[in-house]
């Protein structure tokens, strides 16, 4: 089966729509790790009531971020994972991830890329005053949110919505194309070539 290893910072709601996705789906993915760098976070009571490995971390009990990111590439490597998918990891990740996962490393951010990049992009843009927001799944590089784009998805801000309307509507869209573009991969389906990503028809 696919492996996969999450990596989350806060409530989960991703954790949780990838996990309900492949069950309903019956999808031959599993998830093999929660990795999380908040040790009271809600994603991991998510993980342990659905029975998935956790390694929770706190990054001031080491001397820098090379150290606990080689802790976490020993571990991906035990479980011979074929995919890192940040879902709300909310810190960058160094070359130490970078060169052992580039092409194997996806992130979601809530903005249409490259507009509103790093913390808060909902508010960022609902604050700009745009009418199209969205959701972006993007390979990771070393940059914050600069890596090749797999799949973007508009969303309206209309004249009557609040920041908290805005919200639901962003997470609405990113549970469902998350769980989707995982399954692509899994299924071999995105090719990267340079910073164009090509997805290739269902067979
Ligand atoms: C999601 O909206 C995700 O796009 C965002 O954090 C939220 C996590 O929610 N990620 C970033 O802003 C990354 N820069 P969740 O913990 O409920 O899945």
């Amino acid at each position: 089966s696919f492996r996969i290893a999450v990596f989350a910072s806060g409530s989960g709601s991703n954790f949780q729509a990838i996990f309900d996705h492949i069950n309903q789906q019956k999808l031959d993915i599993h998830i093999e790790l929660l990795v999380c760098d908040r040790p009271g976070a809600k994603v991991i009571e998510r993980a342990e009531k659905a029975g998935i490995p956790v390694f929770a971390f706190c990054p001031k009990d080491y001397p820098s971020r090379e150290g606990y990111e080689q802790e976490i590439v020993n571990k991906l490597q035990e479980k011979q994972i074929n995919l890192i998918v940040l879902a709300g990891y909310m810190r960058l990740v160094t070359d130490t991830l970078v060169k052992s996962y580039y092409g194997k490393m996806i992130n979601i951010h809530p903005s249409l890329l490259p507009s509103f990049t790093g913390l808060d992009a909902i508010g960022q843009a609902f604050e700009y005053g745009v009418k199209v927001t969205g959701v972006t799944v993007h390979f990771v590089d070393n940059g914050m949110d600069t890596g090749p784009i797999i799949k973007q998805e508009p969303v309206n801000i209309h004249e009557t919505d609040t920041i908290e309307e805005l919200e639901q509507n962003i997470h609405k869209v990113e549970h469902r194309i998350y769980p989707e573009v995982i399954d692509w991969i899994a299924g071999g389906r995105v090719k990267l070539e340079g910073r164009k990503v090509r997805l290739t028809p269902k067979k």
